[in-house]
Formats: C-alpha cells, sequence, structure tokens
C-alpha cells in the first residue's frame, strides 16, 4: 500500500491537536499502520531543539533567523530519520505541523524574506511534501479564549513563541489565507470553531477522499 503524509495546521489553540488524534484512531481502526509526529521535535534530536525553541531562558535573545534554521534542523532530522522511512514502508504518516508553520510563523509572522524561508525548507524537506494539509482555522478571539483556559487547566510552562504580540498571529493567520489560496488541492481549510464532531466529519471527508485517490 502507498505511504500517505497528513499534515495539520493552525494558530494556537485550533483544536489541530486533538483533531489530529481523533484522526489517527480512525485510520487505526480500519487497519492502517499510523505513524504521528509533531513539530518542531518528533525525534530526539528535534525534541531537544524543540526545547530550545520554545521554553529554555537561554533563548530569549533569539533571532528570527536563528528561529527559521532551528525549526529547520529539527525538520531535516525528522524527514530523513522517521518520515521518509515510514512513507517507504506504507506508512500513515500524521504530523502536526510541518513546513507550512514556518511559511507562516517565519515568514509571515517574524516577516522574513519569503523567498528565503522558502528556500532554507526546500533544503530540509527536498522532495518530501504532504499528500494533505488540513488547516484548521478559529478566530483570534477564539484562539486567546482557548489558550487562556488551557492555561487555568495544565501548570504553567513558559512558551517563547505564544509570548508574540497580537499583531503577530494576525500576521500568521493572513500567512494561512495565503498558503491555503495558492495550493487549494493540497491544502484544505476546515472551520475549528464548530465542535469537535462537527470538525472531525469535515477532515474526515477530505482523508477519505485521499484514501480512495490512493487506492486506484
Ligand atoms: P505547538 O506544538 O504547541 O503547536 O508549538 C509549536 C510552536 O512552534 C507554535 O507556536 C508554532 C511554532 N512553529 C513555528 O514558528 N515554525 C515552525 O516551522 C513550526 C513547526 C512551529
Amino acid at each position: 500500500m502507498k505511504g500517505l503524509f497528513i499534515t495539520f495546521e493552525g494558530t494556537e489553540g485550533s483544536g489541530k491537536s486533538t483533531q489530529v488524534a481523533l484522526l489517527v484512531e480512525r485510520l487505526r481502526g480500519l487497519g492502517r499502520t499510523v505513524r504521528v509526529l509533531r513539530e518542531p521535535g518528533g525525534t530526539p534530536i528535534g525534541e531537544e531543539i524543540r526545547h530550545t525553541l520554545k521554553h529554555s531562558h537561554a533563548s530569549d535573545a533569539m533571532t528570527s533567523e536563528a528561529e527559521l534554521l532551528l525549526m529547520n534542523a529539527s525538520r531535516a532530522q525528522l524527514v530523513r530519520e522517521l518520515i521518509r522511512p515510514a512513507l517507504l514502508k506504507g506508512e500513515i504518516v500524521v504530523c502536526d505541523r510541518f513546513f507550512d508553520s514556518t511559511t507562516a510563523y517565519q515568514g509571515y509572522g517574524r516577516m522574513l524574506d519569503l523567498t528565503a524561508v522558502a528556500r532554507v525548507i526546500e533544503f530540509a524537506v527536498g522532495p518530501t511534501v504532504p499528500d494533505l494539509t488540513l488547516l484548521v482555522t478559529v478566530t483570534p478571539e477564539v484562539s486567546e479564549e482557548r489558550l487562556r483556559s488551557r492555561q487555568v487547566n495544565l501548570p504553567f510552562v513558559r512558551d517563547r513563541i505564544e509570548e508574540a504580540d497580537r499583531a503577530f498571529f494576525d500576521r500568521v493567520a493572513r500567512g494561512y489565507e495565503k498558503i491555503a489560496a495558492a495550493e487549494p488541492e493540497r491544502v484544505r481549510k476546515v472551520d475549528g470553531t464548530r465542535g469537535v464532531r462537527e470538525v472531525q466529519a469535515d477532515i474526515w471527508s477530505h482523508v477519505e477522499k485521499l484514501l480512495s485517490d490512493s487506492t486506484r
């Protein structure tokens, strides 16, 4: 069976991690072998980079350029260590964020040159491109409300990227819209402001189509 690569994208609090878990459960229910990954991270090297990017106080002075390269160092490792071997074995790889996050956050959010960002991504991933990307969208108000309630329910862990201001996240959201408009076949937008089950049904309709197209 052909391997399939599915990625999830969205701003903070979009609910994509919940949707990743539900999709994986459903695919495994069909008897498929599914590998679930996240970015940055997913490998031992990547998880160390994730800590540096998100939580380490040594990173307070991190430049946007260093952030771009670290995100892609983690990605280069993940692609070669896990994603390509899994796809070659015919597995389904589901990744919570992939290169569209870099375009949205470092390109549009941090306002780095988009051509340079694209070149770095290309170097990191080569030909390994998702078959389907699910962009879960929420309004800034929903995103902020979900982040607030998450912080109330979980022990506080500082997150450098989440500390950015509203204007940054508005640019990220606009960046995602541009990405989806540029590649409407690969990137499917899903309205994440609805209930978990409705969002899941919408996601499943896209995945079902991918599964049937891939067995033709
Ligand atoms: P998350 O696992 O909670 O989504 O955290 C990952 C954070 O890293 C999130 O704030 C988005 C950010 N990010 C980037 O800025 N660029 C990237 O390429 C990736 C993969 C994530």
